[in-house]
């Protein structure tokens, strides 16, 4: 049986937490696509989904142009769920009737169950209330011919419906955030009993199915992976060399800008605990040179970016013929997600854009269809060890745009210093695995201090930690003032060059993550 015999397909409606649908069901070890709204009936068929899910979404069903899928969807005899809009949707297209609201609701609020079947089986129904979280400014005024009210909230009188007959359920408020106590409940009610689907899709069968489709495509053909130590390209590398060994080929480019003795540890941690075939590339002083007298950061990652590609590509020309890169694209980079708000990219991100047309490579992606923390739990299954898997992300292009203005070995040393002694305190702290990301920033400015009797004119270091979940938004971490304080000392008594230390207190949006 392939792992994808049995999926729930995720229609997109454009909202923010339609991505969270797919996690919260693949948790349940089924397997969910998430596509736009506008996917074409035949394609549906062709995906053979064992259930569907309209997502919630920012427009009202009565909006002229209002994002509405085919409504031959409900003849297709498939189990269908609708939330928020999918629910409002889900009405307006079967004869019932959606208004704007008087009141809306935004945020938690109480759900009283007056029907326990169905989506509900095994929740306590009325007196009892159950925390939800809404979203909505409009709401189900008349339902449908066919359904039932099977829930109710103080604003929503149809706050969930179900059909008596077909296997259509809807919900006007969101199962697949936290906030919602009752929705991984109803979410496995959705899944298991409405739509029968068995819990198979776990990492154990994804590697079966993937091994043996990376051994079929490549054949006896030769693939290379660029490898950096992160934990994408070393699932990747993992995986692929499962399923073709000595065959394929990693490179690993040291392009001065890493972290205090992390090429040394990467590559020792490869050569030794792994089978992989690594080639390491020691480009310290080639990239110094590109980056000399460069500030802009969009020109830095510019070379930076150019200089990997470049020192790949000869490597990479030396293995003689090479058929395949293998790639770590995860599923939020393919999804194309409804966007009802054009986004122009902030930073140009770099990973290996362009070489596979320039060098005739075609793309092995094994990681295209999971979210970080399932390559996370992929990783481990692979056995790779866990300071392997829960290392935090590390930008390609490294400590380059973590020193504000120009490149310089001296900056770079100063950086590396303050940078160990973050992370040394978050991991004796036990603060390193809560947060998304932690490091030091320099800012080659220089402020006045004073140490012993005397006065120091030095540069600062920015220290950032946040928390997120997929880097697309984050929060500035609320580490305990103790652990700042520490890192702030020790960073300003050990650190030469350094008199000042500041904590980050931005969000992002509207800051970002790395501060160019
Ligand atoms: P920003 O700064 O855009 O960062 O909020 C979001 C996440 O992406 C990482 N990042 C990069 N990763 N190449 C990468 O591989 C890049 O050029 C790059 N720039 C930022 C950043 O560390 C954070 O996790």
């Amino acid at each position: 049986m392939s792992v994808h015999d049995e999926k729930i397909l995720i229609l997109d409606f454009g909202s923010q937490t339609t991505q969270l649908i797919a996690r919260r069901i693949r948790e349940q070890k089924v397997y969910s696509e998430i596509h736009p709204y506008t996917l074409a009936l035949d394609e549906i068929k062709a995906l053979k989904p064992s259930g569907i899910i309209l997502s919630g979404g920012p427009a009202s069903v009565y909006d002229e142009d209002a994002p509405i899928s085919d409504p031959a969807l409900f003849d297709l005899g498939i189990p269908i769920l609708g939330i928020c809009y999918g629910a409002q949707l889900m009405m307006h297209q079967l004869g019932g009737r959606v208004e704007q609201a008087k009141s809306r609701e935004f945020g938690k609020a109480q759900l009283c169950i007056t029907s326990n079947d169905s989506l509900f089986a095994g929740l306590e129904t009325a007196p009892a209330n159950h925390q939800i979280w809404m979203s909505h400014g409009d709401r189900i005024e008349a339902i449908a011919p066919g359904f039932l009210v099977t829930a109710e909230s103080d604003n929503s009188p149809c706050a969930a419906l179900r059909h008596e007959e077909k296997p259509f359920v809807a919900v006007q408020f969101h199962p697949e955030v936290a906030h919602t106590l009752i929705g991984t409940d109803l979410l496995k009610n959705f899944i298991f009993t409405i739509c029968n689907c068995k819990p198979t899709w776990t990492m154990h069968s994804f590697i079966e199915s993937n091994v043996a489709d990376i051994k079929a495509r490549v054949g006896s053909d030769n693939v290379i992976c660029a490898l950096s130590g992160g934990v994408d390209s070393s699932v990747v590398a993992a995986i692929v060399h499962r399923a073709i060994g000595d065959q394929l080929t990693c490179i690993y480019v040291n392009n001065g800008l890493m972290r205090s003795g992390e090429s040394e540890s990467v590559l020792s941690f490869f050569r030794e605990k792994t089978d992989l075939h690594v080639i390491d590339v020691q480009a310290e002083s080639y990239f110094l040179d590109q980056l000399a007298g460069i500030a802009d950061p969009e020109e830095k990652r510019k070379r930076i970016g150019y200089g990997f590609i470049k020192i790949f590509e000869e490597e990479a020309g030396k293995l003689g013929e090479v058929k395949y890169l293998a790639q770590g694209t995860l599923y939020p980079d393919v999804i194309e997600s409804v966007v009802f708000r054009g986004n122009a990219p902030i930073k140009s991100h770099h990973n290996v854009g362009g070489l596979p047309e320039r060098m005739k490579l075609d793309l092995i992606e094994p990681l295209r269809e999971l979210f970080k923390d399932e390559v996370r739990e992929l990783g481990l299954e692979l056995g790779l060890p866990e300071e392997a898997i829960y290392r935090q992300p590390f930008p390609g292009p490294g400590l380059g745009i973590r020193i504000m203005g120009e490149i310089t070995e001296e900056r770079l040393h100063i950086l590396r210093q303050a940078d160990v002694i973050v992370l040394d305190e978050m991991k004796s702290s036990g603060w390193y695995r809560k947060v998304w990301q932690s490091f030091a920033v320099l800012l080659p400015i220089q402020t006045v201090g004073v140490m012993g009797d005397g006065r120091t004119y030095e540069h600062v270091i920015a220290i950032r930690s946040v928390d997120s979940r997929d880097a697309m938004t984050a929060d500035w971490s609320q580490l305990p003032y103790e652990l700042l304080g520490r890192i702030s000392t020790r960073i300003i008594n050990e650190v030469r060059g350094v008199n000042r230390v500041v904590y980050d207190i931005s969000s992002k949006p509207p800051s970002t993550i790395e501060w160019e």
